[in-house]
């Protein structure tokens, strides 16, 4: 393998299939791939047509047949609970393959979906593993997320089991799982067979309070004490592991379809070479299992890896302070730590001079990778020299699976740009473009895109739907996967990412459609239209902001409106959504064709020099609006 950065960038682009043929060589499978590019369906590709595998053998028995059954495999640490698991690969593996059995014992066969709904506890790693097993493909759902938006998850899906918790834990209170569960279900038209649910203590509703009814409502551990091991299901390499949804700009989540071989191979080679982690090293990845962050480097990455992987229950601040990361790598002794800016901004608001750390020792820290939103210059100089390690911004999407940009320190540690995830990760081409799709220069800002095929690990798919796959995502620039991002490459070759083109924003670093708000507010009786746009906030990055103009003859005041909108939002989208603000407008400004013009809205919301497109309808209502969208001051 070639050593340095520009080296592999060349090997990849020159000769994908070679380059891509022996990174897959250090995994198991139980038909190796003599091919790595499928182009038959093009634009749509695939990865491995001919290898066969399994991602959990590959993540847990290839370890322990290695002799390596006794290394850690899996740490838990909950600082809602107070209390810390450990897992071996033995261990975790017997977990996963009686969990494999559980759920065949429910008729679930290979290629059926099951919907997992957990919080931050090892059922997670379990539950997802043991799909991975059977060869049925998961979708993990994030417990923020309200009953409507499981339904149509469910719907979309439609699995032939959900595997759940009785609840989860935030800090200021307890999440009840099963009656939002039993919610969905009835909103749903797909129905559920079997619901397993993994009991945890201090909560109101237990499975047996749903019996009697067309689903069958388990408790884990009384399948588990009945159920037989199974073993590994070798699945084609195109065979999808997971579904993951994630917002796009209407309303309908977008099932993004991950394969099985592709990812294997993606995860190995990002370890090693983006992120340095091998047998013996410890990551601690503080996102949510139900994010893309937490499948690939909480669960799938750092076990095929043979590494530790730390699973944290808690917040950054408050759990019960802002040292809580500190604690976390200092116990566990991390080599690797990840997370989002936003966690970093709110631990430096907590604790501007990090004193908390002087309470720890973080010697074994090696890195910081940081994902999820762009890392802003300021909150990078503060953890640079709080941390005195490297801190590397990687950027990439639900969609990719992997890092699209980053510092490849696993492969060299390249100079770092403040305000830059660095470079292209092998294996992406990624170009600027403008509108029509022609390259912009060095430093001018565009759309950017990336030239097909894109590498192993990224989307194969929508679920059930290719057309829309194709619409979204490859018909735009022939030939290009549009990212929906944008941004410019300087003269060195190094990405600077700048926002989206799209109405997608991140709030706190969750991906978050502000069209999906827009139409639970259009739904009130009293709004006649309606716009979200996602604001600049110094903390969570974005945050949404509502604007409305009521119906003719609707009397209500703004603050009785807000506070109904807000439970509207957080009831149909949920918490998650984190939506706080509306105002009550005049008018909205649109062009003549009746689009309106959220960007320019946005752009005077962020105090920036806005333009106005000449297509406008009425310019007036801007002059209008500007002091409901300037910020104060
Ligand atoms: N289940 C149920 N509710 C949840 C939830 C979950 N898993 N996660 C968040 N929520 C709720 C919160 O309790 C909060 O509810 P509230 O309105 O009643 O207070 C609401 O959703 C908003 O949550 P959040 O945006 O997370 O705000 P916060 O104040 O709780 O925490 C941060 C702020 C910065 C600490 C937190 O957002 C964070 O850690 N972000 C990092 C995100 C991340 O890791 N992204 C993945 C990419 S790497
Ligand atoms: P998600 O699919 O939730 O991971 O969100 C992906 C989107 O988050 C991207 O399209 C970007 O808009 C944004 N994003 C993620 N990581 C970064 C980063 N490092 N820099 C800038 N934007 C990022």
């Amino acid at each position: 393998m070639p050593a340095t950065y520009a080296e592999t960038y060349a090997a990849s682009s020159s000769d994908p299939e070679g380059f891509w043929l022996e990174a897959a060589a250090s995994l198991a499978w139980d038909k190796k791939p003599t091919c790595a590019i499928d182009d038959s369906r093009a634009p749509i590709y695939s990865w491995y047509p001919d290898g066969m595998l399994n991602v959990s053998y590959n993540a847990l028995d290839r370890h322990v047949l290695a002799g390596r059954g006794e290394a850690t495999a899996l740490v838990y640490d909950s600082a809602v609970l107070g209390i810390q698991q450990r897992f071996s690969y033995s261990q975790l593996l017997e977990q996963v393959a009686t969990f494999a059995g559980v759920l065949r014992s429910q008729g679930v066969g290979q290629g059926d979906r099951v919907l997992i709904y957990l919080p931050m506890i090892p059922r997670a790693h379990i539950a997802m593993l043991a799909c991975a097993r059977i060869g049925a493909v998961h979708s993990v759902v994030f417990g923020g997320f309200a009953p409507k938006e499981l339904a149509a998850r469910i719907d979309d899906a439609t699995p032939a089991a959900i595997v759940t918790a009785t609840g989860g834990i935030e800090p200021s209170r307890r999440v009840e799982y099963l009656p939002a569960i039993a919610e969905a279900m009835v909103m749903a038209t797909h129905q559920i067979p079997a619901v397993i649910v993994a009991h945890r203590d201090g909560f109101a509703h237990e499975p047996a309070d749903y019996a009697g009814g067309t689903t069958a409502w388990h408790d884990w551990d009384q399948l588990a004490a009945g159920a037989e091991p199974v073993a590994a299901v070798p699945v084609p390499a195109t065979h999808p592991l997971y579904i993951l949804y994630t917002s796009g700009t209407t309303g309908a989540p977008k099932g993004v379809v991950r394969d099985s071989g592709g990812y294997a191979v993606a995860m190995d080679w990002s370890m090693r070479n983006i992120y340095g982690v091998g047998p013996g090293d410890t990551m601690l990845t503080a996102s949510d299992v139900g994010w893309v962050v937490g499948h690939s480097y909480i669960v799938y990455g750092p076990l095929i890896a043979g590494a530790t992987t730390v699973l944290y229950e808690g917040k950054p601040v408050g759990t019960p302070d802002a040292g809580a990361f500190w604690r976390l790598i200092d116990d566990h002794q991390v080599d690797v730590f990840f997370t989002a800016p936003t966690a970093l901004r709110a631990i430096r608001k907590a604790d501007p001079h990090a004193e908390l750390l002087g309470n720890h020792d973080i010697g074994s820290l090696k890195a910081l990778f940081v994902a999820g939103e762009r890392l802003d210059p300021d909150t990078y100089e503060w953890a640079c020299e709080k941390l005195g390690v490297p801190v590397i911004d990687n950027w990439w999407q639900t969609e990719t699976g992997w890092p699209i940009a980053s510092n490849p320190v696993g492969l060299e540690l390249l100079e770092r740009k403040p305000g830059s995830p660095t470079v292209p990760v092998p294996g992406y081409r990624v170009e600027i473009v403008d509108g029509f799709g022609a390259s912009v220069p060095a430093g001018e800002e565009g759309n950017i895109v990336i030239k097909l095929p894109l590498p192993p690990g990224t989307l194969a798919t929508l679920w059930g739907n290719d057309q829309r796959f194709i619409d979204t995502y490859l018909a735009t620039f022939e030939g290009y996967y549009s990212t929906g991002d944008s941004g410019y490459l300087d003269a060195d070759g190094y990405l600077f990412v700048m926002g989206r083109t799209d109405d997608v924003i991140n709030v706190s670093g969750h991906r978050l459609s502000t069209g999906a708000m827009e139409q639970v507010l259009g739904a009130h009786p009293a709004v006649a239209e309606c716009a979200v746009i996602g604001v600049a906030d110094a903390l969570k990055g974005q945050r949404p902001s509502g604007y409305v103009v009521l119906k003719s003859g609707s009397e209500i005041s703004e603050d009785a409106l807000g506070a109904e909108l807000v439970a509207m939002v957080r009831r149909e989208i949920g918490p998650v959504a984190d939506f706080r603000e509306v105002r009550i407008v005049e008018a909205l400004p649109k062009t003549r064709s009746g689009k309106i013009l959220r960007k320019t809205m946005r752009q005077i919301a962020d105090g920036k020099p806005y333009s106005v497109p000449s297509t406008i309808e009425d310019p007036a209502v801007i002059q209008d609006l500007l002091p409901f969208l300037r910020p104060a001051g």
